[in-house]
């Protein structure tokens, strides 16, 4: 065991003797195994006593086992020698950050991303990304000072949680896997309560550079999101106050837009595509601009004399236009539903993934034009955004 290495298990093995320990995850690895990515470790309780909790994380799934202390520690030394190359130790006191490279390795310390220990983790538990012990759960009024998610509050930790989930396994399968920074823009941030979370799963749960941005209209909110960014040592995300559309995006891999206003959507989508984002997640919401120009084509004219059913045409029409944009300027494109309908009824997702080798769009094109003719569809926000900057282009 290298000298790094050895005060890496001894700081480990002091944080859970004088019980500062919070996490530590063990990153960068290049073992045997082609699918195992990193470890992510915590205490848990258990019948036993108090346990390490290993929760190996695997491209497409996780395992878990528990070690008793030693074990576990005696186990970490093994795996940091020649199958991980970075460890990261979390204790109230300072975190540890074990870089590992050809010529030797590195061993940084760093003031405490966490000022109170986690309540260990019961074995019964459901493993999530995120910590609801995390303190920014707090400053946002989603968790108590015990960590505890409060009762309100249920429906938006479903709804972080599971964007945290989509998010991460979308960066799997996309051309980010691996990236050791990223940069990521979130339009439309309201109370930042996805964008807290974004970063804390990619800095934090992960440890990978990256710096988010959070742009939102309204100032007081993004003041607020901002100074609570600050308290809690996010260095690397921030809050602006601006408009989606006069935002100068140069530099993003990751565009989210989530219930962004009606067209501010679009807006959102054509920046991406602009700045070539990697990966669009986009969750639309009020669609106004296309619902007043429909005429349906005459065998639908009954089936949408009915209000609601033609509100819902116009969502479908829109966010079907919208995919189909997409894919004309070179992405790939699907539709999820983000969190189930009895939480929100605005739960379409619309994710867009970069392709590195141009399709041929001929059909797409003639699938848009005859969508809009059919319905009577005059304008689309995107789509004019886009004839703009080809328009500019010529
Ligand atoms: C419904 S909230 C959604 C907040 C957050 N994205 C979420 O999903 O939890 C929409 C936010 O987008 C902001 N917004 C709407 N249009 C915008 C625009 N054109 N530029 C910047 N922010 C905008 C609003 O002020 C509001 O805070």
């Amino acid at each position: 065991m290298t000298e790094n290495v050895e005060k890496f298990i001894t700081a480990f093995a002091d944080s859970l003797k004088r019980n500062t320990f919070v996490k530590a995850t063990l990153g960068n690895y290049k073992g045997d195994d082609p699918h195992l990515q990193r470890i992510n470790i915590r205490t848990i309780e258990t019948k036993k006593g108090l346990r390490l909790f290993f929760l190996y994380k695997y491209d497409t799934r996780d395992t878990a086992k528990n070690y008793a202390f030693d074990e576990g520690l005696e186990l970490i030394g093994k795996m940091l020698d020649g199958e991980f190359f970075s460890g990261h130790l979390f204790t109230t006191d300072g975190d540890l950050q074990l870089d590992i490279g050809k010529k030797g390795s590195r061993l940084n310390k760093a003031k405490p991303t966490f000022k109170t220990i986690n309540k260990p983790v019961h074995d019964r538990e459901k493993e999530r990304l995120i910590d609801p012990r995390s303190p920014y759960l707090r400053a946002l009024g989603i968790a108590t000072d015990s960590g505890e998610i409060r009762e309100k509050q249920h429906r938006k930790w479903t709804q972080i949680n599971r964007f945290v989930e989509i998010l991460s396994s979308l960066v799997e399968k996309s051309s980010l896997k691996g990236k050791p920074s990223l940069s990521i823009v979130d339009m439309g941030a309201g109370k930042g309560y996805l964008t807290f979370a974004a970063y804390d799963y990619f800095a934090n749960t992960l440890g990978l550079d990256v710096s988010v941005v959070g742009v939102e209209a309204r100032d007081n909110l993004a003041k607020l999101s901002d100074d609570i960014a600050r308290a809690v040592g996010f260095e690397k995300l921030r809050f602006e106050q601006g408009t989606i559309d006069s935002y100068e995006l140069t530099n993003v891999d990751i565009l989210i837009a989530l219930h962004a206003c009606d067209t501010a959507t679009d807006d959102a989508l054509f920046k991406a595509i602009s700045a070539k984002a990697e990966l669009i997640v986009a969750a639309p919401c009020c669609h106004q601009q296309v619902r007043p120009q429909i005429t349906p084509p005459a065998m639908f004219r009954d089936v949408l004399k009915h209000g609601v059913l033609l509100e819902r045409t116009a969502e479908t029409l829109t966010d079907g236009l919208r995919s189909l944009l997409l894919e004309r300027e070179g992405y790939a494109t699907k539709m999820i539903e983000f969190v189930s309908v009895e939480h929100t009824p605005k739960n379409n997702m619309l994710v867009g993934t970069r392709l590195t080798n141009a399709k041929d769009t001929t059909n797409i094109v003639a699938e848009i034009a005859e969508i809009k003719e059919q319905f009577g569809i005059k304008n689309q926000r995107l789509e004019q955004l886009l004839e703009g900057e080809n328009a500019d282009a010529k």
